[in-house]
């Protein structure tokens, strides 16, 4: 059943309006997309088991990948979680609000569909203003995945939400571009040792100057068949435009090199080759191509990821070759660790 898509447009002066109409559909079990600060998420209320399910529904999401649910309290956690351990609290401390999802052990009161099943729970504060008051106002915990389609990158704006899911959702709140571009940190907080299960903006190793050591729990490169992922996330295909992605990695000049000779070489056999790169140098092979920011900056280059994968697979290009050169340290693993299961191929220089 096709739905009409309510599009809200947030101003200084219609904010609490606009909060008081989306609470309003929440409350009744509808789903409404909301800005975060890392992507804009796909908000329902958590506790309301017909509820979440639109949301699995809308994107056409396995229900074995559990989703996030997102607080705006502690105290509010408190009724989610049978128990908060003391290195989960000091990081709750230290980063929230904020761009880290702990997964910890959960009580009744959260439903079956809502953790894929899983005597866990992932929970998040996270540090937008709109998506808090939401909650406040609302006054229910948010379950909310990335508000794409299965399988696509993920959104950064509300035309992003649009292109996906209208017609599928009750109302988007369009708050602008999301700030860090890719999704939070996953910590799993409930085993004997602390894992992070996805990169995002805060690194595994801020994480250890609060916690001590933690296990990386994730696999840059495609999962195995035959292991069991901790994270069910873990094992579907992720962040993937259209378009076949050529991921190259290696020092800055030889990615650029060898970015020149293979477009020459699609190119020249037919195919349309888009470029997503980190430098200007290569502006003059293409219009089809989409810069991501400077190398030396991964900030930029993750707020810029997704919409550079969706800007070129609107163009209607068949192949992306991919620039991995940038660096990869904080968030630039986060960015890599995206890059690398959207692409079907990574050439290592
Ligand atoms: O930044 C974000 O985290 C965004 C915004 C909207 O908050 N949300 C987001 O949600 O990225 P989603 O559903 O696209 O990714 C959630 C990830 C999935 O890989 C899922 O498998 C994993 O978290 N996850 C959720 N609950 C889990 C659990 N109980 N145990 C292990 N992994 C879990
Ligand atoms: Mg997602």
């Amino acid at each position: 059943m096709e739905l009409h898509t309510k599009i809200f447009k947030i101003s200084p002066d219609n904010i609490s309006d606009v909060i008081g109409e989306c609470a309003e559909i929440i409350r009744r079990g509808g789903t409404v997309a909301i800005p975060t600060e890392t992507v804009y998420g796909l908000g329902a209320n958590a506790l309301d088991p017909i509820a979440v399910k639109r949301i699995f529904y809308a994107k056409g999401r396995p229900a074995d990948n559990p989703l996030i649910v997102h607080v705006a309290s502690v105290e509010q956690l408190g009724h989610l979680v049978s128990e908060i351990p003391a290195q989960a609290l000091s990081l709750m401390e230290v980063f929230w609000p904020g761009p880290l999802t702990l997964i910890l052990k959960r009580t009744d009161v959260v439903p079956d569909i809502t953790t894929g099943g899983l005597d866990t729970v992932a929970v998040r504060m996270p540090d937008n203003v709109i998506a808090r008051e939401l909650i406040r106002v609302s006054a229910k915990p948010l379950a909310a995945p990335s508000a794409n389609i299965s399988g696509r990158p993920s959104p950064t704006s509300a035309a992003h939400v649009l292109h996906d899911l209208e017609g599928r959702i009750d109302a988007v709140i369009d708050a602008g571009n999301t700030c860090i571009g890719v999704e939070s940190t996953v910590i799993d907080m409930s085993g004997k040792k602390p894992a992070v299960l996805r990169p995002g903006y805060i690194s595994a190793a801020s994480i250890e100057d609060i916690i001590g050591e933690v296990e990386i729990g994730y696999n840059d490169h495609v999962t195995e068949e035959e292991s069991v992922p901790r994270s069910p996330g873990m094992k579907y295909t992720h962040y993937s435009p259209s378009a076949t992605v050529l991921l190259l990695e290696g020092s800055h000049d030889l990615v650029q090199d060898k970015i020149r000779e293979m477009y020459n070489d699609f190119t020249y056999r037919g195919a349309r080759v888009g470029l997503l790169v980190t430098s200007t140098g290569l502006l003059s092979l293409t219009n089809d191509m989409f810069y991501l920011g400077s190398k030396d900056e991964p900030e930029e280059v993750a707020r810029n990821l997704f919409l550079g994968l969706r800007e070129l697979d609107e163009r209607g290009v068949n192949i992306i070759l991919a620039d991995g050169s940038f660096n990869h340290e904080g968030v630039g693993a986060a960015v890599m660790n995206r890059l690398r299961k959207a692409s079907e191929m990574i050439i290592r220089l």
